[in-house]
Parts: C-alpha cells; sequence; structure tokens
C-alpha cells in the first residue's frame, strides 16, 4: 500500500480525517477535491507550475472524445500482463489521470493501489474528477513524496523523464511503463500551422538500471471533424505556448484536421 510522506521530514504521513500528519507533526490538508498539496515552498518559486487550467481543460475535452483510446488500450494491456496482484503504482505528472483511471478500471478486482502527482493544481482538480479512488498529490516528479522501493510500477506518460526517482521509488524489479511521441506525431496538425513543421527526434530507448522488456508502438490517423476538438488538440500540447498568435490563429474556423499519430509504449524493468 503506497502512502505519501512528508517533504519536510520524510517520514509517512497518515490520514487523519480531513489531514495528513507524520510522526512530527507536520499537516498537510486535504482539499475539498481530495487532493492534498506537498509542493515545498522551494519548489513553489519555479516560474510555471507545470500546465495550465487552458492546457488541463483542453486535454481533459480531448481525451473524453475516445481519440487517444487505442493507445489507452495498449498501455491498459500491458499493465495489466506485467503487474502481480496487490501492486502499488505511481502516476508521476498524471495531468488528469485519463491514462491511470483507465488503468484502476482494468485492473479492478485485483487490490491494487494507485497514487498520482502532477506539479499543476488544475491538472490534479480535473484528475479528483475522474476517480476517487486515486490518491492525488500536488507535487514534482523530481522530487516525489513516496518512500524508497515501494512501488510496483511508475507511469511516466508525456511527462517530465526524472529517472533518479523512479530508479529511487521502484522496488527491485518494479516496472516503468514509458509512453513517448514517435517521428511523424501529429505532424498533420504542424503542417497546418508552421511553414517548416519540424519531424520529432528520436529519443535514446537505453535506461540505466533498467532492462526495456517491451516495445509497443501504435500508429493510426486521426480524423477530427470539428473546430473544438482541433482546438483542443493543439491547446494541450506544448506547441501552443511556444506558437506566435499569427500561426496559432491558423487553426481558428478550421473544421478538419488528419493527422498521423504515433507513439510508442515501452515497458522497462529495474534491475
Ligand atoms: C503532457 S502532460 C501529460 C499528462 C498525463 N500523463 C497524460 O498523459 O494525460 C504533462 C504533465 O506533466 C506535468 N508536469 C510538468 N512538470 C512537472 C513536474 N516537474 N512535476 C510534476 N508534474 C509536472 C504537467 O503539469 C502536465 O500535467
Ligand atoms: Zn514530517
Amino acid at each position: 500500500m503506497l502512502k505519501f510522506s512528508c517533504p519536510v521530514c520524510g517520514n509517512f504521513l497518515y490520514q487523519d480525517d480531513k489531514t495528513y500528519k507524520c510522526e512530527r507533526n507536520h499537516c498537510f490538508d486535504i482539499a475539498k477535491q481530495g487532493y492534498v498539496n506537498l509542493l515545498q515552498s522551494q519548489q513553489s518559486h519555479l516560474k510555471r507550475h507545470g500546465d495550465d487550467k487552458l492546457m488541463i481543460k483542453a486535454r481533459y475535452d480531448f481525451l473524453n472524445g475516445g481519440y487517444y483510446a487505442p493507445l489507452m488500450k495498449t498501455l491498459c494491456n500491458a499493465v495489466d500482463s506485467y503487474l502481480p496482484d496487490k501492486a502499488s503504482i505511481i502516476d508521476a505528472g498524471c495531468g488528469d489521470c485519463y491514462y491511470s483511471s483507465s488503468i484502476s478500471d482494468r485492473l479492478s478486482g485485483r487490490n491494487f493501489d494507485i497514487a498520482a502527482v502532477d506539479i499543476s493544481k488544475d491538472a490534479v482538480i480535473f484528475a479528483a474528477k475522474r476517480k476517487s479512488s486515486i490518491k492525488l498529490a500536488i507535487a514534482s516528479v523530481f522530487s516525489m513524496p513516496f518512500a524508497d522501493s515501494g512501488a510496483d510500477a511508475v507511469l511516466n506518460i508525456f511527462s517530465p523523464f526524472a529517472l533518479d526517482e523512479y530508479r529511487r521509488t521502484l522496488k527491485q524489479g518494479g516496472f516503468l511503463f514509458r509512453v513517448i511521441p514517435l517521428e511523424n506525431h501529429l505532424f498533420g496538425l504542424k503542417e497546418k500551422v508552421y511553414d517548416k513543421p519540424y519531424k520529432n527526434p528520436a529519443e535514446e530507448l537505453n535506461i540505466n538500471g533498467f532492462k526495456l522488456a517491451e516495445k509497443s508502438d501504435v500508429k493510426y490517423t486521426l480524423e477530427l471533424n470539428d473546430s473544438e476538438s482541433i482546438d483542443n488538440l493543439f491547446k494541450m500540447t506544448p506547441y501552443y505556448y511556444k506558437t506566435s498568435k499569427k500561426d496559432q490563429e491558423k487553426l481558428n474556423g478550421l473544421e478538419h484536421l488528419q493527422t498521423p499519430v504515433e507513439f510508442s509504449v515501452l515497458v522497462y524493468q529495474k534491475y
């Protein structure tokens, strides 16, 4: 069973009604939506706290449209087949918990436990709308509020890569499930926005201290036939804020978009 650990002293946090407390009496209130803020004050000076509400809402609405369901199914199959019963799972950089909620449905009856962290308060608020059984905290993936070697699995789905923390929190033999975009991912969207669209660079697949157990690529053509979904897709990507107003406006009123979507679901085992 995963317990949060105190971001001040590192001891376990125990739930006492609407508060988490450690044995040294550091207290963290549980918000009415059910999450706890475990972000340390020195971390809260970071300029941007992950994705903002506009991006999170766009992703929440887009994912609810089922457009990434093939990825979700591939990921659920992998998690289901590799994890033992009673698994403890950390969703690191969970966003609105679209994928971990589906994993929670898939593993139902197997006595598992999921805790999720994101540095964005808006993300955990949207995540709380999906699943009350996932324990939610505002925290950085680079300093996760979990004890060493307590997790059977960590999910790193389009979130910042925090290798030292995956190594620290996973048990020996535990699994890292990683999802990355491939070369042509969203190229059709980029072609509409940029004069010179670029393909994604290939990512390094070898991870020190981990063995790659499986790589499943998911590739298909996504067809969007309404401007709202196209707008949501653009706003949920990191491209949105990096794009000039002039280029952003190229999508205004666009009713149809065809684009390749390409992901890799990577399963690593810690040794
Ligand atoms: C592209 S989104 C992916 C969200 C979710 N895993 C999904 O696939 O739907 C990346 C997420 O990482 C979060 N994030 C960015 N930097 C972070 C950090 N240092 N610690 C924790 N979360 C972070 C963002 O707030 C955002 O929710
Ligand atoms: Zn403490």
